[in-house]
């Protein structure tokens, strides 16, 4: 017999599929019964990912795409037309450079790349969807976050991060005021101090760059085993997505549904 899972049917696409906490995410909501766009820059671990989901059973459309230069409601189409629609919308993606004092250390450009990846991108592949996830009358919208939105002046020299985290929260509770009633949620998920690639990144910074203070800070917390698995984080958000809320700003530390 064959046990119906909570989000049979459902097609989702995730952005920064190719690692971390997206590929978590993706794999998870391949359990829960979604097909999953995955949506990332490296086509080889894309491949990947894809190829461990269809080998559990699930389906994966790998989709390479650079958030930062490609247009992002052209990505997320492209994502809708090969799942045949999207119901579940996940912006993961995210970068945490540029890292440094700010003024003449930060190049303003890679600054403004940073809010185009972390806040335009999941902005506009969100509002290239609603239109669909509106006229099916269901739909999740989830971008990921930080805890850091919470606490702007803990991560001193990453400016252009806190300053995009605390964006993304501002846009997703907004949205989610406008969407209120439709059956659309949006809803925010700080995932906790996850062992990915970028928690790799910060506790390797050079400190004559970008100053002692983060390196130590995560070297710290990496050491005394404060950093979770990302299947765990992702397990917390994909269990909520049946019945999420709005305008919530989820966190891993809440209870989970069994
Ligand atoms: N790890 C933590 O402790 C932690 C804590 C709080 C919040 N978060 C948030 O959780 C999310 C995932 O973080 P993570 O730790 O899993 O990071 P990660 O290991 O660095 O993964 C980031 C993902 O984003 C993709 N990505 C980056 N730039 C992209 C671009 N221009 N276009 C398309 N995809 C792009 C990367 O893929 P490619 O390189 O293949 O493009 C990768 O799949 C982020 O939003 C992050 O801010 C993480």
């Amino acid at each position: 017999m064959i046990m119906e899972q909570p989000l049979d049917g459902r097609r989702a696409i995730v952005t920064g599929a190719s690692r971390g906490i997206g590929r978590a995410i993706a794999e998870q909501l391949s359990r829960a019964g979604a097909a999953v766009a995955l949506i990332a820059r490296s086509g080889d671990d894309l491949e990947q990912v894809a190829t461990a989901i269809r080998t559990g059973g699930g389906t994966a459309v790998p989709i390479v795409a650079d958030l930062g230069h490609d247009d992002p409601a052209a990505v997320a189409r492209q994502a809708s037309d090969q799942l045949g629609g999207v119901d579940i919308v996940i912006n993961n993606a995210a970068v945490l450079e540029p890292l440094g004092r700010s003024g003449p250390d930060i190049d303003p450009l890679a600054w403004r790349q940073s809010l185009e990846i972390n806040v335009t991108a999941p902005a506009m592949i969100s509002f290239a969807l609603l239109p669909q996830l509106l006229a099916a009358g269901w739909g999740r919208i989830v971008n990921i976050s930080s805890g850091v939105a919470a606490h702007p002046g803990a991560m001193v020299n990453g400016n252009a991060y806190v300053t995009a985290k605390a964006a993304i929260e501002g846009h997703t509770l907004n949205l989610a005021a406008e969407l209120d009633g439709t059956g659309v949620t949006a809803n925010v998920y700080r995932p906790g101090t996850v062992d990915t690639a970028m928690q790799r990144l910060l506790r390797t910074q050079d400190p004559d760059k970008v100053g002692a203070f983060l390196p130590e800070r995560f070297n710290r917390l990496y050491e005394r085993g404060g950093l979770i698995p990302a299947q765990d984080s992702a397990l917390s958000l994909v269990r909520r997505l049946p019945d999420p809320g709005n305008g919530q700003i989820l966190s891993v530390s809440d209870p989970v549904p069994r």
